[in-house]
């Protein structure tokens, strides 16, 4: 059995004292891919040289512009960088970008700029979108719809939204990825909407080094946790384990070109 996590952020201070223990427990907890997500132009940097430096622990990067950070775009396009950086082989996705109207730490139109100018980055370099949603599923959905990011697609990662979102998420043709939240005692509501996301659709992240799944709850997270949001998954959706890690993984290779060539 194999597990990914196609979401975390080894590129974040937290992890600069002992990435090599988390990616030895990663190893150890069966995880054999993740996607490290940039969310400025420094940590886009950083994931992308983890992946350089990590090929043999399946390190892989996503280059792009948190909503939170969506004010350090510069005026007129992303940053210079991104260019060649969204080209790399390394680089499996643009993101994470995003609309994020609960703790609107960018202005909102200052979100909606950026947001659409990853969309067309990924169509032009026709690799998925890492989208991050908080309070604002009705207009990402708008904004994806307007760009026709249907073309390109992506993934909805850590998704919190109600079934009609998921729904229409699908319907774009997008993935969705569930996190720690799906583990909380209180979420029954998101794990009725896991429950119903059909299998060649479903993702699974840590969005280490926040979030940490029920077990872990109140620690750093880290993509080894990951198999407790996949217990849950396989849980609600009454499947054995090992048959929904079949499933992720073949998602994740198609979603993100994760062939075993390409290690
Ligand atoms: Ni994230």
């Amino acid at each position: 059995m194999r597990l990914l996590d196609s979401h975390c952020h080894l590129n974040m201070e937290e992890f600069a004292e002992d990435l090599e223990l988390i990616l030895r427990s990663a190893r150890e907890a069966r995880v054999e891919r993740m996607l490290v997500a940039g969310f400025d132009e420094p940590s886009s940097g950083k994931a992308l040289a983890l992946a350089k430096a990590h090929p043999a622990e399946g390190v892989f990067a996503a280059v792009g512009i948190h909503p939170h950070d969506a004010k350090t775009c510069p005026p007129g396009g992303l940053p210079e960088s991104f260019q060649d950086w969204a080209a790399d082989p390394r680089v499996v996705a643009i993101g994470e970008t995003g609309l994020d109207l609960h703790y609107n730490l960018s202005p909102r139109e200052v979100q909606e700029e950026s947001f659409r100018r990853h969309i067309a980055l990924a169509e032009r370099v026709r690799k998925p979108l890492v989208v991050h949603v908080r309070d604002a599923y009705d207009e990402a959905i708008g904004i994806l719809r307007d760009e026709a990011a249907g073309r390109c697609t992506g993934v909805i990662h850590c998704f919190s939204g109600e079934w009609r979102h998921a729904a229409e998420a699908l319907e774009m043709g997008f993935f969705l990825s569930f996190a720690g939240p799906l583990t909380f005692p209180r979420a029954a509501a998101l794990r009725e909407v896991a429950a119903r996301v059909p299998e060649d659709r479903l993702l699974c992240e840590t969005d280490s080094p926040y979030l940490a799944p029920q077990p872990y709850r109140g620690r750093r997270n880290q993509p080894a946790y990951v198999a407790a949001v996949y217990e849950t998954l396989a849980e609600v959706r009454k499947v054995p384990l090992e048959i929904l890690a079949g499933q992720v993984w073949r998602n994740a290779e198609r979603l993100f070109g994760w062939g075993d060539g390409n290690v």
